[in-house]
Order: C-alpha cells, then structure tokens, then sequence
C-alpha cells in the first residue's frame, strides 16, 4: 500500500534520510524503531508530505505521494504527533471532533462531540475532559487526546509517532491493545515509532530498524528476537556497548 525507495533528506548539513526503502502491506501494522535523532518522525513527515524528500520516490497505492488531489490524499489519514500538536485555544472535545466539523466528513454539532467523547472513552478519559483545554491536562493525558483525534474519522492509514511515551505502564497497555484493534478489527494499516520494545511487541506484524539514515533490517516481528544483526540486538536489548553510538 505504502511504498518507499531510496528516500533521501538533508538539513543544511545534517544527512538524515540516505536511501530508505520501505514496503507497508494494506492492513498490517509496522513498527519503525531506531535512535533517537535518527529520521524515523521525518520519514514520517515524508509519506505526509509535510517535509519533502531531496531525492526518492514514495507512492500509496502506486500513485506518486506528490501528485493527485492534496485534500483526498489526506483525508486517508490520521496522524498522532509526537508533541501532541493540540490547538491550544480549542477545548479538548473540539481538539478530538477537528476534522469532524470541517469538510467531507462534516457532522452537527451535537453529533461530533458525541464521537469525540467515544473517542475519548477508548483512550481512557471520561467525558469531564471534554470541555476542558489542553493545559489543564497532564502530559500524559494530552498524549491520550492526541491519540483520540488521530483515530477520530476512523481514516484507513494511521501514524503513531510514540503514542505510548509519557503513559504509565497500564495505560501504555490499553493504548497498545487499541492500536491492535484497529488494525485486526477495523482493518486500517498502521505505522508507529516507538522506543518501547513492550509496544513493539504488542502492535507490530513488522519491524524496521533505522540507522545511518537507512533501514538496517525489517522483518515481522517474530523473527526480531532470532536476528544476528548487532544494531538490532543493541537496540532491542538496550545495551551500552556495541555499534550504535551514543554519541549523537
Ligand atoms: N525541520 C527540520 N529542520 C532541520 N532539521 C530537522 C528538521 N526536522 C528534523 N531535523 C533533524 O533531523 C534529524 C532527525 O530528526 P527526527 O525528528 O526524525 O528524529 P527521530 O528519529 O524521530 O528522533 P526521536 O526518537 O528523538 O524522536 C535530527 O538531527 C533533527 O535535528
Ligand atoms: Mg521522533
């Protein structure tokens, strides 16, 4: 569904992205892992749009990323940022029912804070937040809307840009178990970056590791474990010593 080959990006100086080459299956989850700093949340913004790549070709459905209807390429979509990104000057109900209010998918009113406090039950928060704004909620309970309003419209493509970090580790376990459902029951594809290898574990059929601005190794998750790839290993065991540099 999503296809990526040799996908390159510089800032100034700073090569991030040197050939990324990716394949996303319709209706299958992909966990993208690597360092910090590594390009994963601008490979993201590529598939987007929202950065553009030096070099590279990226396609949906076969169709090139940057040709074709700007509005209906979007409208497939539900981002979770990794800073949240929620309008500040919006209460949290109007932050979660966003894209329900504008556009195609325009409902009442009264209808789309019906959704949005649905929404906000499955990411666990009652319906007293809805009215309240985004500062007067914990980080982790902003991250919790955030997640809400990526899955608002139910869009068939989904990106989770660390939806559990912030969380405790029980809410990080109802957040991971979501994820799982609206891939197998809602049949959306999804791709999420996380560092949390409980996460990686409990969303993904496949894996990609980034590193040197390029996929060091994909493959479902089942065979991550047996991988005698030492970055991969480093990584998944959160090892000091080996390849990876810390210094970054
Ligand atoms: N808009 C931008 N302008 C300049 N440099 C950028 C921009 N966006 C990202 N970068 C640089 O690209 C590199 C990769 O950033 P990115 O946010 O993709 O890392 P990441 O892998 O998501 O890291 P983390 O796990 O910490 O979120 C960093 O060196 C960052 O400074
Ligand atoms: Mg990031």
């Amino acid at each position: 569904m999503i296809e990526l080959s040799g996908v390159h990006k510089t800032f100034g100086a700073n090569q991030v992205l040197c050939g990324v080459d990716l394949t996303i299956a319709k209706g299958t989850s992909m966990v993208i892992i690597g360092g910090s700093g590594t390009g994963k949340s601008v490979l993201l913004k590529c598939i987007l749009g929202l950065v553009t790549p030096d070099q590279g070709r990226i396609t949906l459905d076969g169709q090139d990323v940057t040709t074709g209807d700007r509005d209906a390429f979007l409208a497939r979509f539900g981002m979770l940022f990794q800073g949240g990104a929620l309008f500040d000057s919006l209460r949290i109900w109007e932050n979660v029912a966003f894209r329900l209010m504008r556009g195609a998918l325009k409902r009442p009113k009264a209808e789309a804070r019906e959704l949005a406090i649905e929404k906000l039950r499955r990411v666990g928060l009652g319906p007293h937040v809805a009215d309240q704004f985004p500062a007067e909620l914990s980080g982790g309970m902003q991250k919790r809307v955030s997640l809400a309003r990526a899955i608002a419209a139910e869009p068939e493509i989904i990106f989770f840009d660390e939806p559990t970090t912030g969380l405790d580790p029980i809410m990080s376990g109802v957040i991971n178990d979501l994820i799982r459902e609206i891939v197998t029951e809602m049949g959306a594809t999804a791709m999420t970056i996380t560092h949390d290898m409980s996460s990686v574990r409990a969303i993904a059929d496949n894996v990609a590791m980034l590193h040197g601005g390029k996929v060091r190794w994909t493959g479902p998750v089942t065979e991550m474990d047996a991988t005698t790839d030492p970055y991969v290993q480093q990584f998944i065991h959160g090892r000091a010593e080996g390849p990876i540099e810390s210094l970054r």
